[in-house]
Parts: structure tokens; sequence; C-alpha cells
């Protein structure tokens, strides 16, 4: 029985909207090799506490950085990630572990996660990790428009091959529309300014380039001196709902539970509240057992607790990890472990 020894971030304030590093910033194309520094390493490694020659998931592969620290410990990883150039880094960075078989690549969307792990026949597993939202090489390259700092075709899908971008979002969306956008998934609240302008700049080409709209926004909400660039909020809303990002995961905790052999692990890490919120009440939820309105005498949801959450608070970086890996400050893991029905 796997011991949780999870006692170790020191906890910091968080900063939901983090600036960009423009020191990442990369010339056209993507690298052939990362630059994305893995968030919380150490503590996914202990939460999931992976025992050698088990199948884990890791759903959001990125760089590579969390599966080879699993591979390291014995784990047999399968890495999910919807863009193929990720995939093309961690297949070079971790090359000797797909030859071996240790490690196989998945091209999909984790909203997919237990169709994909059954193709694989990748079931049941001991570990399960989703590293939530962008990595630095996505913001990196400067063709995929991510970043407002470089000048760069509005896109931000995470699959470039399918879907709809953001410059077409913009390009074909109701003002109200772009404006619940930017207020639900930015919490941006001069969205209705923002989005009035966005739909007002169609009768002049519209906004095909990232800093084409970063520049609408400053000049629409100038921003404080030293503070976060006034375009970061909605950056970061077009980006959720060009991925469909909140959904994928509603959609993808459910299945975890089926693909989580009892004793098994899910570890999220989610850079803002909104997703730390569907992570956080999604797990007490499933730790629960009837989830019948408080007023019903008698319960009839016959709901049997699925999971014992492990971090009753979410882990975060202490200040060195912030020190060195700015991205780090926003971080939240939670972990829960998969129990019998009836267990709880
Ligand atoms: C934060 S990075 C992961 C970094 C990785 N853990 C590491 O250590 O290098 C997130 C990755 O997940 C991918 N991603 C985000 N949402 C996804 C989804 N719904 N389905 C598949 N991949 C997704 C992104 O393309 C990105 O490469």
């Amino acid at each position: 029985m796997r011991q949780p020894s999870l006692g170790i971030a020191g906890l910091v304030g968080t900063n939901e909207s983090g600036s960009e590093d423009a020191s990442l910033l990369q010339g056209s194309g993507a690298s052939s090799a990362t630059v994305h520094i893995s968030v919380l390493l150490a503590a996914v490694i202990d939460g999931l506490a992976p025992v050698a020659d088990t199948r884990v998931i890791d759903a959001t592969l990125g760089g590579g950085g969390h599966s080879e620290q699993l591979l390291a410990r014995g784990a047999r990883v399968l890495g999910i990630d919807a863009d193929p150039a990720a995939r093309q880094r961690a297949a070079t960075r971790l090359a000797s572990a797909v030859a071996s078989g240790r490690f196989v690549i998945a091209a999909g969307n984790f909203r997919d996660i237990g169709a994909i792990a059954l193709a694989h026949s990748w079931e049941p597993v001991m570990g399960i990790l989703m590293d939530l939202g962008l990595s630095s090489d996505q913001l990196a390259d400067r063709d995929r428009g991510f970043a407002f700092s470089a000048d760069a075709p509005l896109d931000m899908r995470f699959d470039p091959t399918t879907g709809v971008s953001a410059a077409e979002i913009l390009a074909t969306a109701s003002e109200e529309e772009i404006a619940d956008i930017l207020w639900r998934y930015g919490e941006e609240r001069r969205s209705r300014v923002i989005a009035r302008r966005i739909v007002a700049a169609r009768a002049t080409g519209g906004m095909t380039r990232t800093t084409q709209l970063a520049n609408l926004v400053a000049r629409a909400i100038p921003g404080r001196p030293g503070g976060v660039h006034p375009a970061t909020r909605t950056f970061q809303a077009l980006r959720i709902a060009v991925n469909g990002e909140l959904t994928a995961l509603e959609a993808a905790l459910p299945q975890t539970l089926d693909l989580l052999a009892p004793g098994g692990r899910l570890a999220v890490i989610s850079f803002h509240s909104l997703e730390d919120r569907i992570v956080k009440h999604w797990m007490r939820a499933e730790e629960r057992g009837c989830i019948c309105p408080p007023a019903t005498p008698v319960c009839v949801c016959g709901h049997a607790p699925r999971l014992r959450v492990l971090t009753h608070h979410p882990l975060e970086a202490d200040a060195a990890e912030i020190a060195a890996n700015p991205r780090a400050r926003s971080a939240k893991l939670r972990v829960a472990e998969r129990i019998n029905e009836g267990q709880g």
C-alpha cells in the first residue's frame, strides 16, 4: 500500500494572470528541443507514487518532463497530447523509452481519454496526470499565436489541424458572444468594451494577428504602469474558448474513475481558478457518499464514494521553484486516490 506523503510545497500567493516571458520567444516554427520546465515535478511524482511496471497515463504530455520522471521510476507511460509538435518533441526526448515499448505516444484530446486508453489497451492504470493549459514550448513558438508579445497569426489551437482559430472566432461571433467568452474564461471586467471594439474593427479588416489584438485591448483598457499587459486576460480567455479547455476537463474527469484501478491516483495541476474550481468540486463530490439535496429525507441517489482526496489544500510551488520558473506561481496540484465503491 502506498503512503501519501504530500506535505511538500510551501504555500505562496497566486497570480492567475501570469505575464509572458519574452526571453522564451523563439524564431518561426517549432523547436525540436523543449524549453518547458515541468511544474511541481517532485510533488507530482510523490503524489502519483508510481510503481514499477504499472501503467500510467500522462494526459498532457507537453515537453515530456513529467513522463520522463515517471519512466525513470519504472512506470510504463501512455503520453497523450493534442499538439503534433509536442508529441514530436517528447518522442525525440524520450526516444529510448519509445524504442523499448515502455512509452507510447498517442495523438488526441484528453476529453476522449477513455477511448484513447482503450485503443492502446492501456487500462486499468495506477496513475493519471493532467498538467493543464499550454506549455512554454507553445508560448515560445511564434507561429502559434499564443503570445501577445510576438506578431503572429491569431491561431491558439493546441491541435492546429482541426477546429476553429481565435481569428475565426473574433471574425464570426457576435459582440455578445465575444464579451461572454472574455468574461467567463478571462474574468475580464471590461469584456463589453473590448468586444465592442473587436466587432467595430471588422470594418477595417478585423483581428487576424496577435499584435493587432494586443494593441486594440491596450487602447481599450490601458493597464497600470508595471502591471501585467492589459491583453493577458483576453488572450487567456480566447485560448480557453478555442480549445474548449474547460469542457474537455469536465468530460475527462469522470472517465478517469473508470480507468484507475483501486489504489490508482489522479494528479491534476491547474493554473487558474476556473480549472481549479472544476477539479476541486468534482473530487469532493466523488469523495462523498450520498449526494442527494440536503432536504431529501432518505437517500435516493445511491451514490458511493469513489475517491479519497489526498490534498485537502492544493499543493503550490515554493519560492525557490517560482524563482526558477515563474510559470509555477499560479500552479495548484490536487491528488486523489481511487477507492473501491463502498470502501469510503
Ligand atoms: C502544461 S503542458 C504539459 C507539460 C508537461 N507536463 C511537461 O512536463 O513537459 C500542457 C500540454 O497539454 C496539452 N493539452 C492541453 N489540453 C489538452 C487536451 N484537452 N487534450 C490533449 N492535450 C492537451 C497541450 O498541448 C500541452 O502540450
